[in-house]
């Protein structure tokens, strides 16, 4: 059976281009915690970017550099983790990283994604002759694992800013046990 949670970080997922770095930088920046991107973090230690990965290796061997950043976070504090928009559809990703983080999902619809994404190039997974049509079909895909957060937050018609301060009550309130005085 599952440990109880230990509450000491707080890790961003949703889907691609939501926006979670952005409120990732801002949310360590005002609880004053360290911030991984697991993205940034893979590409640094494969000394490639998502792109060359995927092409030289597939997705398969990426899924497996996700799934061993994730279970070495486990003794991490303080700490936001931005994760890749696929990373928390495996389910013992989201298993360990619950134990230890507060989970928001980032959410929009598929037509504001492809507005945010559209002039992009880096998403190996959204180089296909109709995107939008992608973005809708794993989207639908995902939706019950990204709904399994802790916390959903849309992300339309709300500044970065407004989403951090949001999350930031959200966390204090998560954290804190009840009894204890504030
Ligand atoms: C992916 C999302 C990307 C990156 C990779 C795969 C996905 O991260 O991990 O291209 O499967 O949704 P972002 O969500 O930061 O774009």
């Amino acid at each position: 059976m599952a440990a109880s949670r230990d509450i000491k970080n707080l890790a961003l997922v949703g889907f691609m281009g939501v926006g979670k770095s952005t409120v990732g930088r801002i949310l360590a920046e005002q609880l004053r915690f360290d911030f991984l991107d697991t993205d940034e973090r893979i590409e640094r230690e494969a000394g490639r970017n998502v792109r060359q990965i995927f092409a030289e290796h597939g997705e398969p061997v990426f899924r497996g550099m996700e799934r061993r950043l994730v279970q070495s976070l486990a003794e991490r504090n303080h700490l936001i983790i931005s994760t890749g928009g696929g990373l928390i559809v495996d389910p013992e990703n989201f298993a360990d990283l619950r134990q230890h983080a507060m989970i928001v999902c980032l959410w929009a619809t598929p037509e504001t994604i492809y507005e945010r994404v559209r002039y992009q190039s880096h998403r190996p997974l959204l180089q296909t002759p109709d995107p939008l049509a992608r973005i809708r079909e794993m989207l639908a895909q995902r939706e019950s694992a990204y709904r399994q957060a802790d916390v959903l937050v849309g992300v339309e018609h709300r500044s970065a800013r407004e989403i951090a301060q949001h999350i930031v009550h959200q966390f204090n309130a998560m954290r804190k046990p009840a009894a204890e005085p504030a």
